[in-house]
């Protein structure tokens, strides 16, 4: 066993932000001003962010292509969609934000799919009244990433690559910097700070069949929850409907809701264009949630396709409009399934792609309960409620990216000295960091996090009922309980098995937290399908379940929805979405225009 634990670097900065996908290097940005020195800490290598993965656009109420919409549209479309427990105020903010946001992007470099008369191009996507995703084809979340990561280099950030946070300091109630260990080293490495952005993202690879890629074990939520902040509305997991099915390799990866928002069917084993019995008005622009369950249901019928999904078509719109609209898919499926998407039908099926619930954090600055501590993106609960829209959560980190960066920013210029460090508890921490590696014949990391994957997609799938929620969380707890005994062997150097097993303890905390949301949310709503409470019940949309710590053990209490004022109340009195009325018939059932 090395353990070394004597030897560790310390750094002292005003803000520091942890992750570097599309709300840390916003919120970088918006930190790094007036002398304020920002460092931002990248798991992986900078740019390689589940950002990416929002491919088919970026909401934002812009009118390009349908000028009847408006950031009230956008508010009510991300309300409705959320069953009502977002935070309004969150909502709102972010509908009247997103377009400057989007402006600010473009004047920083990014290049963006065109009107004829060269205006940003704006596409129909799931649930969006109005055609709103503003699109590079279908790479949408990596030109964002692309041109953030241009701007920040040029703000005089430091970039810490390949490092991962394991815990979060604090000096008295307040945040004092983090600890973390470089990957490659397993060096340690301390980090002093005023201010801390959490920019984590989510924790999708606590399921097996997912489209977020190893770095998404929910680190940040972790070590937040154990730092006192409190974990909100857990239970709602975003199941994409469309990731790939065949072969099994590549199960899980996204297929954009671009293909759908270009026009493309769905189709079930029958040939039916199933989504007329599910949602006639909206298709295969109903939201997520929606299409996710169908999909789900057609499966279960025993209408699935071959590998138990459902056929995704959109060769009617013929070859060189899908190659310049959606060359990533067209790329995708060739190369990694032999399939051309121009020629013929595909293969589809749901898969984990967000988490809704995360940190709580407040609407106009991001601060957590915890002094100090900021929270954007998805690790951040409160703008999308039960179900995201999709394009919404791009938005949605550079609106609240630049939010928590410069509040960031004020509180650490607020604060004329550097909180201080306790050293008895960051030798604590290095001692429980490298406890694995004085364990021996201990449990194997890996088995413990294929099964707790296994749990996760077996009690807390698209269907949940509360016996199988039961059965799911008290799997967890004892592997809880084993996960106290893993063991890794090896030096700290380029070990994988030692990183995997402090994710799992992340993860483990995480997939406790959606059980429990899931278990005290008697009713279906949204993301959450209990079958045994189909209804949506009025008393639980008043309600954020909300989870936090109480010495080593998880507490669940809950807050009440704030009541939307009246002006914004008046928006949802009619069925009709603000501006439709007077707008010509264009909306998502008209999905496949260009
Ligand atoms: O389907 C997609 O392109 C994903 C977008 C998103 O999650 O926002």
């Amino acid at each position: 066993m090395e353990t070394g634990m004597d030897s560790i670097e310390r750094f002292e900065y005003d803000v520091l932000v942890l992750g570097a996908g599309g709300a840390g290097l916003r919120a970088a940005i918006g930190a790094a001003q007036d002398g304020v020195r920002v460092a931002v800490i990248c798991k992986s290598l900078l740019g390689k962010a589940h950002t990416v993965m929002a491919e088919g656009g970026v909401a934002a109420a812009m009118g390009n292509v349908d000028p009847a919409d408006g950031w009230q549209t956008h508010f009510y479309d991300t309300m409705r969609s959320g069953h009502f427990i977002n935070n309004y105020r969150t909502a709102e903010i972010f509908a009247k934000e997103a377009p400057d946001r989007v402006f600010e992007l473009e004047s920083w470099g990014a290049l963006f799919d065109r009107t004829p008369e060269g205006k940003i191009m704006q596409r129909p996507f799931g649930a969006h009244t109005f055609r709103r995703l503003c699109h590079v084809g279908d790479r949408t979340g990596l030109e964002l990433i692309r041109t953030l990561q241009y701007k920040g280099i040029h703000c005089g950030i430091d970039i810490f690559q390949e490092v991962t946070t394991t815990r979060l300091l604090k000096d008295g109630e307040r945040v004092a910097g983090a600890i973390g260990y470089e990957r490659e080293s397993g060096r340690f490495l301390l980090w002093r700070a005023k201010a801390v952005v959490l920019a984590t993202g989510g924790w999708g690879k606590v399921y097996k069949v997912t489209s977020n890629s190893w770095e998404s074990t929910g680190d940040g939520a972790a070590i937040a929850y154990r730092a006192d902040a409190e974990l909100q509305d857990m239970e709602m997991v975003q199941f994409h409907p469309t990731g790939m099915v065949w072969p099994p390799g590549v199960r899980g990866i996204l297929v954009t809701e671009g293909v759908r928002g270009e026009g493309g069917i769905l189709v079930n084993a029958e040939g039916r264009r199933f989504m007329q019995d599910y949602d006639p008005k909206r298709m295969e622009l109903s939201s997520r949630d929606v299409v996710a369950r169908s999909i789900h249901k057609e499966v279960q019928a025993g209408r699935g396709t071959p590998h138990g999904g459902a056929w995704l078509d959109i060769t009617h719109r013929g070859a060189e409009f899908i190659r310049r609209k959606l060359p990533n898919m067209y790329d995708q499926f060739l190369h990694l399934a032999d399939i051309d998407i121009t020629k013929t039908k595909f293969e589809v099926a749901p898969t984990i792609h967000y988490t809704m619930g995360g940190v709580r954090a407040d609407p106009e600055t991001c601060a957590t309960n915890v002094p100090g501590l900021f929270a954007a993106g998805e690790v951040a609960c409160g703008l999308h409620g039960a179900n995201r829209l999709g394009g919404n959560s791009l938005s949605d980190l550079l609106v609240f990216g630049r939010r928590a960066g410069e509040a960031a920013r004020e509180y650490a210029m607020g604060l004329t000295v550097l909180p201080g460090v306790d050293d008895g508890e960051v030798r604590l921490e290095q001692e429980r960091v490298l406890r694995p590696f004085a364990v021996e014949a201990g449990e194997n990391p890996y088995q413990l996090h294929a099964e707790l994957q296994q749990v996760m997609g077996e009690h807390a799938g698209i269907a949940r009922d509360g016996a199988s929620l039961q059965a799911g969380l008290d799997k967890i707890m004892a592997l809880q309980e084993r996960a106290g005994r893993i063991g890794v062997s090896g030096s700290r150097m380029y070990n994988p098995g030692w990183h995997t097993a402090l994710d799992v303890g992340n993860m483990l905390l995480l997939c406790e937290a959606i059980f429990r949301g899931a278990l005290a949310r008697e009713e279906s709503r949204g993301a959450q399908w209990r079958t045994d409470h189909p209804d949506e019940l009025e008393d639980f949309g008043r309600i954020n379940f909300v989870e936090y710590r109480d010495g080593d053990t998880m507490r669940l209490k809950t807050y009440p929805v704030s009541p939307m004022p009246p002006e914004l109340a008046a928006l949802f009195a009619s069925d009709v979405a603000p501006g439709l009325a007077t707008a010509p018939a264009v909306g998502p059932a008209a999905g496949g225009r260009e």
